[in-house]
C-alpha cells in the first residue's frame, strides 16, 4: 500500500516546526562509532529511512544499536563487530548510498567490507570512482562481485598521499573514516568542507583521531592505532530548513524554523534576502517569511560550500516562478537535476532548461549533453495537478508547488520525502496546509 496526498493550494504556510540533526550527516556519524573500542553516543537524531537503513546495516554488521525512546538518541556499542552475509547486507541497503562509507570502518574493524550497488537519487550518473581510487591508494584490494564489490586490505591500510578531481563530499568522507585509523600519515587535497565533513571531523577528533583542516582545501589526518567512543549532538540539517523557508516564500507564508542555524546558511540567506525574502535570526532558530510586495528574480549558480548549495537549488526554483522577471540558475554539482522542472512546467511554470552553461563561467558539464541550466520567467499562476514524487529535494519542491497553486493537487510516491524530512506531514498540518493522506 503506497500514500497519496490530496493538497488543496492556496494557503499561506504559518506556524513553528524543528529541525533536528542533518541528513547529511547522521548517518556517517553513525558509521563512525564502527571505528571506536567502546560504545558512542549521538544525540538529535531525525527519524529519517537512512537512519534507519544505517541502523540495520550496523546491527547485521554486529554492532548493538539502542534508541532513548523519548528523544530518539543513539547508544553505539562496536565491540562485537563482526561480518555479515553478503545477501543480507544486499536486503537491507535499501536505496542509500552511505553503505559505501562502511569500507574503512569495516576492513578496520573486521578485516573486510561488502558493499552493495547503491541507490540515491537519480539526479545524475552518481559513480563512485573517487572512493574507490581513494581506498585503493590505501592499499585495499578492490574485487567486483555480483551485485556489489568486496573489499579488503590484505597488507593493511597505511597513510597515502591523495587528491580528489572535484571536492565530492561522499569521497572526503571516505577519506577521513579509513584514514583516521591507517598507518601513518595521509594528506587530502581538493577535499569538500561542507558544514557535515567539519562536524564528522568533530566526531571523529572526539574519538581521539588527529585532523588537521588547511584554508586551501587540504585536509591531513595523523593515522592512530585505536580510537575511543563519542558523543555527539548532530549539527542541524540546513537543507530541510531552506527547504521550509523556500516553502515560507512560495505559499506567502511565515514559518519559525527552530534549530535553523545561521553561521551554516550564510550563502543561502544572502540569496533569500536577493529574491525578496525576509528572516529573523534568534538565538535557537530563524523565522522566515514573504514580506508582501514582488519577488526579484536572480542569476544564481550552485556549487561546493560555501558555495549555494545544490540541495537548496530545488524549492528555490518554485520561489523564483513567483518572481517578477526571468532567473537564471546553473547547476554544477549534478549533471542531470533539472527533471524535477517538467512537473511544474506541468502546473504553469515557466522554465526551459538548456544545455549551455548559462548565467556564469563553464563547469564540468559544459560542452557535453546535461541539461543543467534554467531559465525561469515569472510570475506565473501554478495550478494543481498529479504528480509522482521523481527525488526526494525535487519531490519537496512539488509539494511546496501543489501548496501554492490553485485547485487540487494528487502527489504519489510521499514516501521518498521521508527520506530527508522527518515527519513532514505532521509539519505540514502544524503549518496549516489542507491536504489529506489516503491509501491505495
Ligand atoms: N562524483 C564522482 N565520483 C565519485 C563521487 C562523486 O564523479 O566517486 C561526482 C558526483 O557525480 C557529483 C559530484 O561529484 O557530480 C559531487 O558529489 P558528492 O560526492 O559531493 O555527493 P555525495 O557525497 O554522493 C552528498 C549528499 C548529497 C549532496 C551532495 C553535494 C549525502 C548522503 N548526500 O552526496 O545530498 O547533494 O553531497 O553536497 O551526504 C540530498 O541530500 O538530497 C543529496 C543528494
Amino acid at each position: 500500500m503506497s500514500s497519496v496526498l490530496t493538497v488543496r493550494g492556496g494557503v499561506p504556510l504559518a506556524g513553528r516546526l524543528e529541525v533536528r540533526g542533518a541528513k547529511n550527516l547522521v548517518p556517517k556519524a553513525m558509521v563512525a562509532a564502527l571505528l571506536g573500542s567502546e560504545p558512542s553516543y549521538l544525540r538529535n537524531v531525525p527519524e529519517i529511512k537512512d537512519v534507519d537503513v544505517v541502523t540495520n546495516l550496523l546491527k547485521l554488521h554486529g554492532v548493538d544499536v539502542a534508541k532513548e525512546p523519548e528523544t530518539g538518541d543513539l547508544r553505539l556499542d562496536p565491540v562485537n563487530a563482526k561480518t555479515a552475509s553478503t545477501a543480507d547486507i544486499d536486503a537491507h541497503a535499501g536505496d542509500s548510498r552511505i553503505p559505501i562509507l562502511f569500507c574503512g570502518p569495516l576492513i578496520h574493524s573486521i578485516g573486510e567490507a561488502f558493499i552493495p550497488d547503491l541507490g540515491g537519487c537519480k539526479i545524475g550518473d552518481r559513480p563512485i570512482d573517487f572512493h574507490l581510487d581513494v581506498l585503493r591508494q590505501f592499499g585495499a584490494v578492490v574485487e567486483k562481485r555480483h551485485a556489489g564489490i568486496h573489499i579488503s586490505a590484505p597488507k593493511g591500510l597505511k597513510g597515502a598521499k591523495l587528491s580528489l578531481p572535484y571536492p565530492s563530499v561522499g569521497a572526503t568522507e571516505q577519506v577521513l573514516l579509513t584514514a583516521v585509523r591507517a598507518e601513518g600519515n595521509t594528506e587530502l587535497r581538493g577535499a569538500a568542507t561542507e558544514p557535515e565533513i567539519i562536524d564528522l571531523i568533530a566526531v571523529l577528533q572526539k574519538m581521539g583521531a588527529l585532523i588537521t583542516v588547511q584554508t586551501d582545501r587540504t585536509i591531513r589526518i595523523e593515522g592512530v592505532s585505536e580510537l575511543s567512543g563519542y558523543t555527539h549532538r548532530a549539527l542541524p540539517d540546513r537543507i530541510e530548513a531552506a527547504s521550509w523557508a523556500s516553502a515560507a516564500l512560495v505559499t506567502r507564508g511565515d514559518i519559525y524554523v527552530k534549530g535553523a542555524k545561521q553561521t551554516d546558511m550564510m550563502t543561502f540567506l544572502n540569496t533569500y534576502k536577493k529574491v525578496g525574502g525576509a528572516f529573523d535570526i534568534s538565538d535557537d532558530g530563524i523565522r522566515f517569511y514573504h514580506p508582501g510586495g514582488k519577488l526579484s528574480p536572480l542569476v544564481l549558480e550552485t556549487d561546493v560550500h560555501p558555495g549555494f548549495m545544490t540541495d537548496w537549488q530545488q524549492p528555490l526554483v518554485v520561489a523564483l516562478t513567483q518572481a517578477e522577471g526571468v532567473s537564471i540558475v546553473h547547476e554544477t554539482v549534478y549533471e542531470n537535476r533539472f527533471g524535477f522542472t517538467d512537473a511544474l512546467v506541468r502546473m504553469g511554470a515557466n522554465i526551459q532548461v538548456h544545455r549551455e552553461c548559462l548565467g556564469s563561467g563553464q563547469c564540468r558539464f559544459g560542452q557535453r549533453n546535461f541539461l543543467h541550466s534554467a531559465v525561469i520567467s515569472g510570475p506565473a499562476q501554478l495550478s494543481g495537478t498529479e504528480i509522482d514524487i521523481p527525488d526526494l529535494r525535487g519531490g519537496f519542491s512539488h509539494l511546496i508547488a501543489a501548496l501554492a497553486a490553485t485547485g487540487t493537487s494528487t502527489v504519489t510516491g510521499i514516501d521518498i520525502i521521508n527520506r530527508g524530512y522527518e515527519r513532514f506531514t505532521q509539519k505540514l498540518e502544524a503549518l496549516g496546509a489542507d491536504f489529506d493522506i489516503t491509501s491505495r
